[in-house]
């Protein structure tokens, strides 16, 4: 499931960032540029992070 259109950013790849240590949405912007045209995915990432973090 994409989470972030503008730059194609899945759900899997956010779980994947975790898995190697990402722990906030700012270190996903700066490792896929997630949220940075649009903004409109920045909810959405926060929720599959946190998920994800609940997860690990
Ligand atoms: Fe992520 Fe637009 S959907 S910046």
């Amino acid at each position: 499931m994409y989470v972030c259109l503008c730059k194609g950013i899945t759900d899997k790849q956010i779980v994947k960032a975790v898995e190697n240590g990402a722990v906030s949405v700012r270190e996903l912007r700066k490792q896929f540029g997630l949220g940075n045209q649009c903004g409109k995915c920045t909810c959405m990432a926060r929720g599959v992070l946190n998920e994800a973090l609940e997860n690990t």
